[in-house]
């Protein structure tokens, strides 16, 4: 968490000379506007005193990208005041501020809106010692700030404050400067070209559902690399400025699929539940998260809705239409607050469970304002026949590849950053090897640049191979680095990497894959107090992790494993994580003890398809002779693949329409 303070310089000398009608007069417009610029980066006021301020960047919202917020606020807050002494008032204001980044002691149920302090701790006490020493009109950080907004901001290096009571003299560095603009850390992305009319299909669905109130499925399919997650992305950005609710979810490849992945991540953003909270801890948050909402039994769906996500407590629900109508409820009730985005990003990869959910809150979530938006590859219409045709609530969209000329203008603007200038041959050789693949091109246009392709010898003919020379020519540091992320997943974290690397500056090496546009600080982290990171696209994970030897893997896996139940209690969300690599590991006792965990979950959340896969994974690993516990898991799978089958069942029951159902079939 981030603190904020600031303070006038040399107000309260003045405020005394003043009637206390005046100072008033001053101080309302000035906390106004410092309330303002605090919350537009996300903080919260925790309160006034006089004419001091504090903010907090991460709770009760953290965002993961909380010191970068406070820091971005506390400049916004010099030219907050600027802006308001030349404003005509005859005032001539100056301000300190000093950000802070710590653990905080957070007292819950304190009436912030009321004044009462929620926050106390060492952090807050040196925020204020570090204020008053900030120069006038500037702004100090301290240690921790300083670490992990260092590639965000310019920083001068100042003496160290000797600060009574504290031993050593604390750190501190003046923010001279703005490096990178709060939105665009991928701001070696290229402008977003072409794609108007996809664009435009998406904002016209989206003005229907805010202003009609009403529920619609968008699905974008498209081959990897052709655009799908810019698309969203962009199509998001606008949704984001118009103060509606973006709730974001994402399969992933392989078993690794935590129970209805993408929805489970909704509601883990709406509850402000990590990963690395124990179950119980979960709940609880789930519990407060959904009386807020305005459902008809909150207890209730809490409950079912803790079952679908894997955190549920002991017990089962009888049937599974239980479960998703309290998952409708809850997600309908999310929608009646705001307009409200759920993206399933990757969908080819969900498992059957998943796409009923979303299939049911298409059709059966009436008069909210919900755009559910569905990205996949073609091959998920191999499964999902009746996705390929529209209906009045349901709109199919194929992302082309991009024409020649918007092609031409990707490629070109690629290399002329790349090297600064470009050579007509580089864009023809692109535009011809890459068949309009925006990934392609990417990779292409800045392996040239980078020189890790060469025009005069044998060109790549896929991205994968673009992709592997690439991180062929890496330095070896970076090299190493990639490496192990990819070990981790397409998502990983800063601690990841710490735990699993001797060398440490880790941070160096992320900063590099950044600039290079190989991985991407997420404004989101999974596990709290870390910073999370992703490949910058899924098939860039993949080629490394296939470059890893095999013996190197699977201790590395281990070490992943290792990392996960240190930091994320072992069970619940990451039981399929940990099964996977502990099985990639080679500890088959391990893997199995997992899969029965997640299988376990699963069945409970009425997933009984994945319950009854990861039992015969599991089986897969026992050995032969252990005929007792193959015993006991056959028959539990019997009984997940029984279930399964009246799940069935009731899914060809729903989809014959309802009386005036528009809906998916
Ligand atoms: N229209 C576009 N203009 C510029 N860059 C694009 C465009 N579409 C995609 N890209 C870039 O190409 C890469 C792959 O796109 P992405 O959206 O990740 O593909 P997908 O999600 O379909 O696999 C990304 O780096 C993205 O920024
Ligand atoms: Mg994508």
């Amino acid at each position: 968490m981030s603190v904020l303070f600031a303070d006038l310089v040399g107000f309260t000398a003045r405020s005394e000379r003043l009637d206390p009608e005046d100072v008033l007069a001053v101080l309302r417009p000035y906390h106004a506007r410092l309330r303002s610029e605090i919350e537009a980066f996300g903080g919260t006021v925790e309160k006034f005193i006089g004419d001091a301020v504090v903010g907090i960047f991460g709770a009760p919202v953290s965002h993961g990208d909380d010191p970068e917020r406070a820091v971005h606020a506390a400049l916004a807050i010099i030219d907050a005041i600027t802006d308001m002494n030349s404003g005509g008032s005859g005032l001539d204001l100056s301000v300190r501020v000093a950000v802070n980044t710590g653990e905080v002691v957070v007292a819950t149920g304190a009436r912030v809106s009321e004044g009462e302090g929620m926050v106390t701790g060492d952090v807050v006490n040196t925020a204020s010692r570090l204020q008053a020493a900030a120069p006038v009109n500037g702004v100090l950080v301290g240690e921790e700030t300083y670490r992990t907004t260092r590639s965000a901001f310019e920083y001068r290096d100042v003496a160290p404050l000797v600060v009574k009571g504290k031993e050593k003299p604390v750190r501190a560095w003046e923010t001279m400067r703005v490096t990178t603009a709060p939105d665009s850390r991928q701001s070696r992305d290229a402008p977003f070209f072409g794609r108007a009319s996809d664009l435009a299909s998406l904002r016209s669905i989206w003005r229907r559902v805010a202003a009609e109130r009403v529920v619609h499925l968008a699905a974008m399919f498209g081959e990897a690399g052709i655009g799908k997650s810019r698309l969203a992305a962009e199509f998001l950005h606008e949704v984001e400025r118009d103060r509606a609710d973006v709730f974001r979810g994402r399969a992933v490849p392989y078993g690794a699929n935590t129970l209805y992945g993408p929805f489970a991540q909704h509601v883990k953003q709406v509850a402000q539940i990590f990963a690395s909270d124990s179950g119980a801890v979960g709940r609880q948050k789930l519990a407060e998260a959904t009386m807020a909402l305005d459902v008809g039994d909150p207890a209730h769906v809490t409950a079912c809705v803790a079952f679908l996500v894997g955190i549920g407590g002991g017990g089962e629900v009888a049937d599974r239409r239980v479960l998703f109508e309290a998952a409708r409820q809850w997600v309908q009730a999310v929608a009646n607050r705001r307009p409200t985005v759920l993206v399933f990003e990757d969908v080819h990869w969900a498992d059957t469970g998943t796409l009923d959910l979303l299939e049911l809150f298409a059709t059966r979530i009436h008069g909210s304002p919900l755009l559910l938006l569905a990205l996949a590859r073609p091959e998920l219409l191999e499964t999902r026949e009746h996705w390929r045709s529209p209906l009045a609530t349901y709109t199919p969209l194929y992302l082309e590849p991009l024409d020649r000329d918007t092609a031409a203008d990707l490629a070109s603007w690629l290399l002329a950053s790349a090297r600064g200038r470009q050579q007509e041959a580089d864009t023809s050789i692109i535009l011809d090897t890459a068949q309009g693949n925006p990934l392609f091109i990417e990779e292409f246009a800045t392996s040239l640049g980078e020189r890790s392709t060469d025009r005069a010898r044998i060109l790549p003919t896929t991205v994968r191979e673009v992709i592997a020379a690439r991180l062929d020519a890496l330095p070896a540091r970076e090299r190493s680095v990639v490496l192990d992320a990819a070990v981790v997943g397409r998502t990983f974290w800063r601690g990841a990497l710490q735990w699993l690397h001797a060398d440490p500056d880790v941070d160096g090496a992320l900063h590099a894959l950044q600039a290079r546009a190989i991985v991407v600080r997420e404004p989101l982290s999974w596990i709290e107090n870390d910073e999370q990171y992703s490949f910058k696209h899924v098939l860039i994970r993949e080629v490394a992790h296939a470059t890893i030897s095999r013996r190197r893997r699977s201790e590395r896996h281990a070490a992943v494993a290792a990392f996960l139940e240190a930091r994320t209690g072992g069970g619940g969300a990451t039981a399929t994580a940990l099964a996977d690599h502990w099985r990639e590991a080679g500890d088959r006792d391990k893997a199995v003890r997992y899969l029965l965990l997640a299988a376990d979950q699963a069945s409970r959340g009425w997933a009984k398809e994945q319950a009854a896969d990861l039992y015969r994974e599991a089986l897969d690993l026992l050995a032969e002779d252990d005929s007792e516990r193959r015993r006991q898991i056959a028959k539990l799978r019997a009984v997940a693949m029984q279930a399964a089958y009246h799940v069935t069942d009731a899914r060809l029951l729903a989809q014959r329409p309802g009386p005036g159902s528009a809906g998916i079939r």
